[in-house]
């Protein structure tokens, strides 16, 4: 891996993700990072890690690929050198409770406690969800930090300590809220995700970029074409914007209780624009459409709902399909899209909540201007018509 300059201080951030919480970021080379730099940079973070010793839990096909520069980081020589390295199954597979038992058993053989050590998740949204969930349970609490390797996993799932693994063949049914005491993001790491799997950021970060407004969206939109050529710079531009953007959305509501009755409920869940139609999509397709894909569909479907209502903002859908055209954005081809608005609202009813035949959807007016709103299916089956028609 090609070393970079050392972390500039403007690269380390301290973002609230909770009304008395906050969460350290550190941006910078994996080579060149230590954790005994820490003081100055994530001081927080140094004090819960000091004294204590690393046991690294690693999604395999990471370490398969980053092998070299992972046994070179000094963060991880350790580790390394006194067999404290677990390799976790490939991303999702991860996320199961059998894998959650069997890295609780080896951690116990391994004689891991909650004085002596410190997790360090290394992989995916899905290995830091499953890391997460394990370092929360073991011992009660250990401490933890992530080291996200997929754009999605840097701008989105590293931040806000949302924990989990699939049950029951439900995605995310077992969980904990556990704040990561640090993440170090290296954006390194984005050489070897496949197009796929970086286009799933792009999209997130446009569809954060849009809940902000204008000029966010035009700044996330001119930096896709450098990220996807490589450029590691627009990338950790990019990742700092989302992160920023994340943290404001999460931070008067990091549990999701809302029990203060004074917290805006809303705001939160404008984080879930394009989601409804998209876990319908990715509940339809199974592997046949990527994450990002799906949640692009999503805020198009999203979008002409709005214009059915007689919301929908001027030139909002142009701005959306060419921000989601930079990422590569891909329309599925649909042969009777009839048939799948039909499955996609059966799809919706049975995962949310239906009142009176209706489901809130977000809806996207214009950039920085979003609303909720309670949608019929006529509604929405003309939506996707038109999505999915053409
Ligand atoms: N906790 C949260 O707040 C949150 C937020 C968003 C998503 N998520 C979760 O994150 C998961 C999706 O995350 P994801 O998109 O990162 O998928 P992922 O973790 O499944 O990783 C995708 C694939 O990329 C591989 N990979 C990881 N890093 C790589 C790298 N640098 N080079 C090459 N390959 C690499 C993995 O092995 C896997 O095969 C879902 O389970 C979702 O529920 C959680």
């Amino acid at each position: 891996m090609p070393s970079r300059a050392s972390v500039k201080s403007s690269n380390n951030l301290s973002l609230a993700v909770a009304q008395k919480e906050t969460q350290e970021v550190c941006i910078g080379p994996i080579a060149k990072l230590a954790w005994k730099g820490l003081d100055s940079s994530a001081p927080f973070a140094a004090v819960k890690l000091s004294g204590r010793a690393p046991v690294v839990l690693i999604d395999k096909r990471v370490q398969t690929l980053w092998a070299d520069a992972i046994k070179a980081s000094p963060l991880f020589k350790e580790a390394a050198e006194k067999n404290q390295m677990l390799f976790l199954p490939i991303g999702e597979a991860s996320k199961t409770l059998p894998t959650v038992e069997t890295t609780l058993r080896s951690l116990a053989r391994m004689g891991v406690t909650r004085n002596d050590n410190f997790v360090v998740a290394v992989g995916g949204g899905a290995l830091l969800d499953s890391a997460g969930f394990i370092a929360s349970v073991y011992h009660r609490g250990l401490p933890l930090v992530h080291v996200p390797t997929t754009l999605l996993a840097m701008v989105d799932a590293t931040l806000g300590g949302k924990t989990s693994v699939n049950f029951l063949g439900n995605k995310n049914q077992v969980g904990s809220f556990y704040l990561p005491a640090l993440s170090i993001i290296d954006p390194e790491f984005l050489e070897t995700l496949s197009p796929d799997h970086l286009r799933n950021g792009l999209i997130e970060t446009v569809k954060m970029a849009f809940l902000v407004g204008t000029k966010e969206l035009d700044a996330v939109s001119e930096l896709i074409a450098d990220v996807l050529a490589g450029d590691k710079d627009a990338a950790e531009h990019i990742i700092q914007q989302g992160l920023r953007i994340k943290s404001k959305y999460i931070s008067e509501d990091m549990y999701e209780d809302m029990s203060d009755g004074k917290t805006d409920k809303t705001k939160r869940c404008h984080l879930n624009l394009g989601h409804t139609t998209g876990h319908a999509m990715e509940a339809i397709y199974g592997g046949r459409i990527t994450h990002g894909d799906a949640v692009g569909s999503g805020m198009l479907v999203a979008a002409e709902v709005a214009r059915e209502l007689g919301m929908l903002g001027k030139g909002t859908d142009t701005a959306l399909t060419s921000a989601l055209a930079a990422c590569g954005f891909m329309l599925p081809q649909v042969q009777d899209p009839a048939h799948l608005a039909h499955l996609l609202w059966g799809s919706i009813g049975t995962d949310k909540k239906v009142k009176g035949g209706r489901v809130v959807f977000v809806l996207p007016l214009a950039p920085g201007k979003v609303e909720m709103a309670p949608v019929g299916m006529e509604t929405f089956t003309a939506a996707a018509l038109r999505v999915f028609g053409n």
